[in-house]
């Protein structure tokens, strides 16, 4: 392939002329080979762009960290561009002292890192009824994983103070949406953190810059973008977002509510349906990746033929409790059509179900909490399509 071809016989431009000096990017940016790296919305999906979604273009990436200009964005009221100098965290309610804290107090408290995903717990939500959306993208790409640095939040509580029957927490945005949810205290001194980096820089406006709440584990509409206000009380508060949202109505009417921890769950990435094979039959790398709300992923499976025979996927990189995992599998494709499906295990031995065992148990209402296993068929050409099988 070599003999004749261009890209090494002629000069590039690349090797004939200098290129920009040290000065040109002082906050860089992709390779303008890497513009179709996008996140990217469903227009119909929502009425308008502003209280919507994007997605992560999980196809496009590898290992487990998301880079932030590539994390999924959802906002109910658009990007709050907050100026830090005027933007404060107060915690007030059941608390021996109301406090006020500025951008510079919040730099004063001990920080720690860690690697957690946020999953929206209507990530995948489109495909209750059957197959919809094609592409890994727009089926599972309401997801990041970022190393966060931040204050744990039991330390900003203890600045307060919380008094013996603070058992709740509700927590605020700043933006014009008006965003709140409950959280138990117990989860509140276990692992949250008030995150102010995400993967070493500061976070992006649109994932609530200045300060951010993280709730690992637990959905995603829980970590409180631009966090304004942490109140204590004794019981829930039963907002908006917590009744006639983000509840899981069963098939006769009751609603699952307070549904927090996400199960285990994972996606094949490579191949799919915007990343076909187009090698043809030989050596294929299939790549994915899994997480779960209550632990590790020790193990994924993988499947070939929709079943029949599953792998044991190769696991890489690091294994971070309540964080992405990366799986591998590589094999030799006979240009055969194949069926593809990965199978989650967690470190609490639950294993990923298939989307039917979960309909039977959940019925066809619901759009939150959607974990079942995925489907892609790639035909003879290594084109892939979301489908579903029994
Ligand atoms: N916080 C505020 N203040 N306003 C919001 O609209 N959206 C929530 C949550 N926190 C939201 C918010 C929802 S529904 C999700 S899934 C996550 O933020 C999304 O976080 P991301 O934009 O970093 O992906």
């Amino acid at each position: 392939r070599a003999e004749g071809d261009p890209v090494i016989l002629e000069p590039r431009p690349w090797n004939q002329f200098l290129g920009e000096g040290v000065d040109a990017r002082p906050y860089g940016f992709p390779s303008e080979h890497e513009a179709h790296v996008r996140r990217q919305d469903v227009p119909w999906l929502t009425a308008d762009p502003i209280s919507s979604v994007n997605f992560t273009p999980l196809h496009e990436l590898d290992g487990i960290i998301t880079p932030n200009g590539l994390c999924f964005e959802r906002h109910h009221g658009g990007i709050a561009e907050v100026d830090p100098a005027e933007h404060r965290l107060m915690i007030n309610g059941l608390v021996d002292r109301q406090i006020v804290l500025t951008m510079q107090d919040l730099m004063r408290f001990p920080r720690e890192n860690h690697v957690y995903f946020l999953e929206c717990a209507a990530n995948t939500g489109m495909e209750w009824a059957g197959s919809q959306l094609n592409g890994c993208q727009f089926t599972h790409g309401m997801i990041h994983n970022v190393m966060y640095t931040g204050i744990p939040l039991r330390l900003i509580l203890a600045e307060a103070g919380v008094k013996p029957s603070g058992s709740w927490i509700l927590v605020e945005g700043a933006d014009a949406s008006g965003m709140t949810r409950s959280i138990p205290m117990e989860k509140a001194l276990d692992d949250c953190l008030v995150a102010f980096k995400m993967n070493g820089e500061a976070l992006r406006p649109e994932q609530g810059y200045p300060v951010r709440l993280v709730v690992p584990g637990w959905e995603g509409n829980m970590w409180i973008k631009w966090l304004r206000r942490i109140e204590v009380g004794d019981q829930p508060w039963h907002h908006r977002e917590e009744t006639s949202k983000y509840t899981d109505l069963l098939a006769d009417g009751r609603a699952r509510r307070f549904t927090w921890e996400m199960d285990a769950k994972s996606v094949i990435t490579n191949p799919s349906p915007q990343a076909p094979i187009t090698h043809g039959p030989g050596p294929t790398v299939l790549t994915g990746v899994a997480w779960s709300g209550r632990g590790t992923i020790p193990r994924v499976d993988v499947t070939l033929d929709g079943g029949i025979n599953w792998h044991d996927a190769r696991m890489s990189g690091p294994s971070f409790n309540k964080s992405m995992h990366r799986f591998y599998f590589e094999f030799n494709w006979d240009g055969q059509p194949m069926l593809l499906q990965s199978r989650a295990h967690d470190s609490t031995g639950y294993v990923q179900p298939t989307k039917n065992q979960l309909r039977e148990i959940r019925g066809e209402n619901s759009i939150y909490h959607n974990n079942g296993i995925q489907t892609w068929a790639v035909d003879k050409d290594g084109r892939a399509e979301n489908v579903e099988i029994s």
